[in-house]
């Protein structure tokens, strides 16, 4: 970041924690590659502190900022215009300031997720057939939007707090459906795993799948580690699978875009830094 001006461009992420977020990483590689005057930081207001945070950026103090956990909810809630994904997502993870003081807010979760899937399952079609999405917090939500919006023509939501999945269907809508574990699978196109299940190596959630056909591709959020149980037991069965960390990477592809009006460069293994950062936290 030497060639920082007075004239810089400047976008961040808030979370809380934010300290081991893999965004500043990747948006600043891309920013040294493209030769950009340039900065991406980091911001972990109080619990509280978010809208105030926003508020003071009105008027485009700085381009945006992308938001985590536990903020998605409130940066919604703080724009004045949202993207349709945002809105059926209830979240946000991307917030323009406007130079007119108005704040915009987006959602580019879930094409991270449908990127990740295209890349790492050539030839996935999330209109082929149901998608099955575990869990029924932030991130199955915002998996749920993309896919009702890709087209998929039935969206099943597994949940172990049963009532989650019912009030996230009757948010989100469209193709979208609670169900019981028993019999999920079945005909299953993709099966997404959007719980905290297999975390640092933990027990991934319990999913059968010798019930989800040959052609279904499992795709798990959890990216540390790489290769989760889940991961691990859908090659054992002989299915495709996809990882989070594409997913994390391809969301910040869009915020690049909209934050400094370039496509980051293709020429940067932002893979192997994410994978090096993380052994690194690890
Ligand atoms: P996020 O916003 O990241 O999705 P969240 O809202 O806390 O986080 O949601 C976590 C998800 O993981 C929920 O679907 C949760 O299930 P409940 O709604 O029943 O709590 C799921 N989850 C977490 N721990 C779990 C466990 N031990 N067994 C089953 N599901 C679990």
């Amino acid at each position: 970041m030497s060639g920082i001006t007075g004239a810089a461009l400047v976008a961040g992420i808030v979370g809380r924690p934010v300290t081991h977020s893999l965004s500043p990483v990747l948006h600043n590689a891309w920013i040294a590659a493209a030769g950009l005057n340039a900065a991406y930081v980091p911001f972990a207001p109080t619990a509280g502190g978010f809208a105030a945070l926003a508020e003071g950026l009105r008027g485009g103090v700085i381009r945006g900022v992308n938001v985590t956990i536990p903020f998605k909810e409130d940066a919604l809630a703080c724009a004045d215009q949202a993207s349709e994904r945002a809105r059926l997502a209830g979240a946000a993870n991307l917030l323009l300031f406007r130079h007119d003081g108005t704040i915009f807010a987006d959602n580019t979760d879930g094409l991270g997720l449908l990127a990740a899937l295209a890349i790492q399952a050539p030839g996935f079609d999330p209109g082929a057939g149901p998608a099955v999405i575990l869990g029924a917090g932030g991130a199955a939500r915002g998996a749920a939007a993309a896919l009702v919006l890709a087209g998929a023509p039935d969206v099943r939501i597994v949940n172990r707090t049963a009532d989650r999945a019912v009030a996230l269907a009757a948010d989100v809508g469209g193709t979208v459906r609670a169900v019981g574990a028993e019999g999920a699978l079945k005909g299953a196109n993709v099966i997404v795993n959007a719980t905290s299940l297999g975390l640092n190596g933990g027990p991934g959630p319990e999913a059968d799948l010798s019930a989800a056909p040959d052609a279904a591709v499992v795709m798990d959020m959890v990216y540390k580690p790489l290769r989760t149980e889940l991961i691990a037991r859908a090659r054992a069965r002989g299915l495709r699978t996809v990882d989070g960390l594409e997913m994390l990477i391809r969301q910040a592809v869009p915020s690049f875009e909209a934050f400094f009006g370039v496509a980051p460069p293709a020429n940067v293994d932002v893979r192997a830094l994410a994978l090096k950062t993380i052994g690194k936290s690890a």
